[in-house]
């Protein structure tokens, strides 16, 4: 580990952190640039490496990255095609070396919409992927949190009480997520707009929000570790009183 600065100590007293990101501005990145959008996402993918790469080492346990939202469908279809190429050959060529280095792949949202060859990648990844334990990569791909909760409210429909747990651990399954949905500590947002676009609405009752001017394709290991340094902080309250003030 090797951390920069005094942060660095309340980052230490972290158990470790689920941060999601939501990748945006990669359209914006190439208009910028003279460049077609399909570009940008390309470039994207080399931010989304070097954050993978870089998690670790900052105490991220869990890293959930929006990569393609249920309303994104609505995009012209050679961007939609050319996203859903780029998720697949992502999970086609990362896959032996998330394995290799302890990172679990799984990827959230719905699979019944999805080209056939990107649910056979996904199966794929998340076998090979299934030992790790260093790093929870989680993808989101044809993900609508709207969608997840109303799903799982529905399958819920015939219970009278249902807990937060139960409903969190429906919600994981409507997902695909595999156990839970977990919470979100840290959200981060690139490219310069304030809103959620319908990611992790349920997971996000608590997260804390980092908001980032920089496009996603400009995003740099250093821009993680000071959102994360930013999150130390914070001080988290979850609706009670501040600490000091319930020591007094
Ligand atoms: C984020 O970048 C990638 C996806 C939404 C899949 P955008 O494509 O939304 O880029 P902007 O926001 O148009 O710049
Ligand atoms: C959210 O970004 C989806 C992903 C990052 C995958 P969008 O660019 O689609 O969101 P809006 O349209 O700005 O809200
Ligand atoms: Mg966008």
């Amino acid at each position: 580990m090797h951390f920069i600065d005094e942060r660095t100590l309340l980052i230490e007293n972290f158990p470790r952190l689920h941060v999601a990101i939501l990748m945006d501005g990669n359209g914006r990145w190439a208009a910028s640039r003279g460049l077609p959008r399909s570009e940008g996402h390309r470039a994207g993918v080399e931010a989304v490496r070097r954050v993978v790469k870089a998690a670790p080492e900052l105490a991220v346990g869990t890293l959930t990255l929006f990569a393609f939202s249920g309303d994104n469908w609505q995009r012209p279809a050679n961007e939609v095609i050319a996203l859903l190429d780029l998720v697949e050959s992502y999970l086609l060529g990362e896959a032996a070396n998330c394995a290799a280095g302890g990172v679990r792949i799984r990827v959230i949202g719905r699979r019944d919409r999805i080209p056939p060859s990107l649910k056979a990648a996904i199966e794929a990844a998340e076998a090979v992927t299934s030992q790790g334990r260093g790093l929870e990569l989680r993808i989101a791909v044809d993900y609508s949190s709207r969608d997840a909760i109303l799903r799982a409210a529905c399958w819920m429909l015939s219970s009278l009480e249902v807990s937060q747990a139960e409903f969190a651990r429906r919600l994981g399954e409507v997902t695909h997520a595999g156990r839970s949905s977990a919470d979100v500590d840290l959200l981060i947002r690139t490219g310069g707009e304030h809103r959620l676009s319908d990611f992790l609405l349920w997971e996000c009752a608590y997260a804390e929000l980092v908001f980032v001017s920089k496009m996603w394709p400009e995003f740099e290991a250093g821009d993680l570790e000071a959102a994360i340094g930013e999150f130390g902080l914070r001080e988290r309250r979850f609706g009670r009183v501040p600490a000091v003030v319930a020591g007094d």
